[in-house]
């Protein structure tokens, strides 16, 4: 990809010939998008760390392409996957030379019932926030200095009784304002989402008619972890 607006026919960089990840895993990441971002931040034998590692497709695409994957996850979905809350990761110091993070973005997803989910948290609320603040401080620890991370993010938008217009929840902008403040910002992309939801017509009826957008893309935000 050489522009910043990224879309693809497939979640698989090679037509679902192979699945990177786990197929039934809902709010997996597409794993085009993981290779895009370790083909060019990368090199081989280096050590990706992804903190929310859901189904395994950071770890999948790792091992196609020769990177050393490490995956954490809250409630692990697979071996190779080890447990531990994001915000306190039990690694060394500089240990990670690129991070990659698809963090939940508001309630919508029911990922456990682990007490410790960011996905309980709405996104609506500051606890939301206070919570991802701590998973970027940790995030800024492992990373080795001159390396980059990237987050892969959607805005969100909610109904609420009472409220006209309903309630939208500008996540990508707000994570993006975080990062700033000790990551150096190297680009934003827009991803074209390509879910089974995007396709119903009903949805994009409603849309019209309750005046809403349905999110039709979801934002890269990649950093670089610059000490001096
Ligand atoms: C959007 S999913 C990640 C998808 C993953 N990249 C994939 O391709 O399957 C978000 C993940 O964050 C995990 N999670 C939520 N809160 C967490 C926390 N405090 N620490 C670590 N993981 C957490 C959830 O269990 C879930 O697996």
């Amino acid at each position: 990809m050489t522009t910043t607006l990224w879309a693809y026919p497939s979640q698989h960089y090679d037509g679902a010939k192979t699945v990177q990840g786990d197929k039934t895993y809902t709010g997996g990441t597409p794993s085009w998008v993981i290779w895009q971002l370790l083909t060019r931040y990368t090199r081989e034998g280096d050590t990706v760390l992804d903190p929310m590692c859901g189904g395994g497709t950071t770890l999948d695409v790792c091992a196609d392409i020769g990177r050393v994957g490490v995956g954490y996850d809250l409630v692990p979905s697979r071996p190779d996957i080890k447990q531990s809350d994001a915000r306190g990761l039990p690694m060394k110091d500089d240990s990670a030379d690129f991070v990659f993070l698809d963090p939940p973005y508001s309630t919508h997803i029911d990922y456990s019932n682990h007490p410790d989910c960011i996905g309980k948290l709405d996104s609506s609320e500051a606890a939301y926030y206070e919570a991802m603040a701590g998973v970027f401080d940790e995030v800024y620890r492992v990373l080795r200095d001159r390396r980059y991370m990237a987050v892969y993010i959607s805005d969100s938008w909610r109904k609420q009784r009472g409220v006209a217009g309903g309630v939208f929840m500008p996540i990508g902008f707000e994570l993006f304002a975080m990062l700033r403040e000790n990551f150096r910002p190297i680009d934003v992309v827009c991803v074209v989402r390509r879910n089974s939801k995007l396709r119903q017509g009903n949805r994009h009826m409603a849309a019209a008619k309750d005046n809403f957008f349905i999110r039709g893309f979801n934002y890269l935000l990649i950093f670089k972890k610059e000490e001096a």
